[in-house]
């Protein structure tokens, strides 16, 4: 396995799921299947991995190298993982782990068009045979469409500025590279500082094109369906708006004595971890038990 493929805070999973002999856990973002090989390690010849991904090329590569009768993969979106775990005539799970987010895989191998220096078509699609991609959203949505992603998804204070310069551009031509769409942002907006003034716009995209914070909350309600009484589900999430949906779930259901909340702060990665795995470093993990 290279650095790449590291499963972000791969420990903690394991302590916060404490998976079992003959359990069955859900990992309902299995990707390169880094968190699913460890849990493998710990359920014995009886326990069961379902693995669910939206992308089939993380699935195909994960069949590739696991290849494992215990881990049982799907296509699919983990707001589904209700009816893909009856399918394999389950009814409940002993845990469900949620690793937020695209994987290094998407970002860099495969020409996805996620990063903003790539001379890729604006795509960002994590299932690929879905049809609305980040070229739609860029070219065909209203400006107070975009404006609202903007704010919204990325928390952007320049998102009027931004999205006129994008109107201007694109009522010349249509924009079609990821380069080209930050070549635009960075005009408007001037480059100060270290990051990308790019990034916050490129972050709205995505979770746009990939529903990602309704998936999320979607998932969630699932997961809380799914978990037998005394089974645990955790989150790792990137960024503060996932992370804040994932602690307001936790909250309301401990409050309504659903849940018991597993750690009163997140738990972040050690320093040895990000040095060795920096995409590591923004990762925030939450877990809670159902009650
Ligand atoms: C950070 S990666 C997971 C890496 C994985 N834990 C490992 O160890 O290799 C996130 C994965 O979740 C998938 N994903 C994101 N949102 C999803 C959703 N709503 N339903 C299903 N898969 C999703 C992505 O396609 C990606 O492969």
């Amino acid at each position: 396995m290279n650095v790449d493929h590291l499963p972000v805070m791969s420990r903690e999973v394991i302590e916060v799921l404490a998976p079992f002999e003959g359990g069955t856990y859900i990992d309902a973002t299995v990707g390169l299947g880094g968190h699913s090989a460890m849990l493998l390690q710990k359920i014995g010849q009886d326990g069961k991995v379902i693995g669910i991904d939206r992308d089939d090329e993380a699935l195909a590569r994960t069949a590739a190298k696991l290849g494992d009768t215990r881990l049982i993969l799907r296509k699919g979106n983990f707001s589904d993982m209700e009816s893909i775990l009856h399918t394999q005539g389950l009814d409940e799970a002993d845990g469900v782990l949620l690793d937020l987010g695209v994987s290094m895989m998407q970002l860099k191998d495969l020409g996805r068009g996620f990063s903003f220096n790539s001379k890729e078509r604006l795509d960002m699609r994590m299932d690929s045979s879905q049809e609305l991609s980040a070229w739609d959203v860029v070219n065909e949505y209203s400006e107070r469409e975009l404006v609202r992603i903007l704010k919204e998804y990325g928390e952007e204070y320049r998102a009027v500025k931004i999205v006129r310069s994008l109107l201007h551009e694109r009522n010349k031509k249509s924009i079609d590279t990821c380069l080209e769409l930050a070549e635009i942002i960075s005009r408007s907006t001037g480059r100060h500082g270290k990051v990308h003034p790019a990034t916050k716009t490129f972050q709205a995209l995505r979770i746009e094109v990939n529903s990602e914070l309704d998936e999320l909350k979607k998932g969630l309600s699932a997961a809380l369906r799914v978990l037998r009484k005394g089974g645990r589900f955790c989150v790792i999430s990137y960024h503060s708006l996932e992370d804040r949906v994932v602690k307001h779930f936790i909250r309301e259901n401990a409050k309504a004595e659903v849940l018991k909340q597993l750690m009163k702060k997140p738990l972040i990665p050690g320093l040895e971890e990000i040095r060795a795995n920096p995409s590591s470093r923004s990762a925030k993990m939450r877990g809670a038990e159902k009650l």
